[in-house]
């Protein structure tokens, strides 16, 4: 009976190591997506500003950081892919982003300040979910158009490499542009506009 309860108390022990270890696993591979961004976690919880190194990003990739407790993606997007944007206007529902999902110097066709990089909130207008990024060209699921973008797994919100979102879709509006700017050629300042710090 005791040696029971000892078997058990250990079982119970290297389960729950398991579980930290497990937790830690999850800790480390966060950091390297984390590291460079936050002056510090504090800070960011607060919602302070983060800082993104955009150095290293190769066309084609997405970046994610946490802002006022909300993702918010940073995209380097091609030249195909900022060539391909006015091509899908007639598809979308707000293309010259007239609802006030934006600061004014994201008004214009990729909905940022220079071309190749988007900033997004990645939260779905629609009731909150956190859409995927699927930057692959005319993949099945999503038909022979697809251009890249992002797809809303739970009720199939879709929206174009602006954030601009498709007509007929779930959610209403284009996702939100964050308040930024660059700080240098390679280092975006998310949260804060230009000269508002
Ligand atoms: S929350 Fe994205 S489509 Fe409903």
């Amino acid at each position: 009976m005791s040696n029971d309860g000892v078997d058990t108390s250990r079982r119970r022990f290297l389960t729950a190591a398991t579980s930290v270890v497990g937790g830690v696993g999850v800790v480390a591979a966060l950091v390297p997506f984390v590291k460079s961004m936050s002056p510090s976690a504090r800070a960011e919880a607060a919602g302070a500003p983060v800082e993104v190194d955009v150095s290293k990003m190769k066309p084609g990739e997405q970046v994610t950081v946490e802002w006022r407790g909300k993702p918010v993606w940073i995209i380097r997007r091609s030249e195909q892919n900022i060539e391909d944007l006015p091509t899908l206007n007639e598809k979308l529902a707000d293309p010259m982003s007239s609802a006030d999902q934006q600061p004014e110097y994201a008004e214009n066709i990729t909905r940022s300040i220079k071309p190749e990089y988007a900033v997004l909130v990645g939260i779905c207008t629609h009731l909150g979910c956190s859409p995927t990024y699927r930057p692959e060209m005319a993949p099945e699921d999503l038909g022979p158009q697809w251009k890249g973008g992002f797809f809303c797994p739970c009720h199939g919100s879709k929206f174009d490499l602006a954030g601009r979102v498709y007509s007929g879709v779930p959610a209403p509006t284009n996702l939100e542009v964050p308040p930024y700017h660059f700080l240098s050629e390679s280092q975006i300042l998310v949260g804060v506009d230009k000269g508002a710090a």
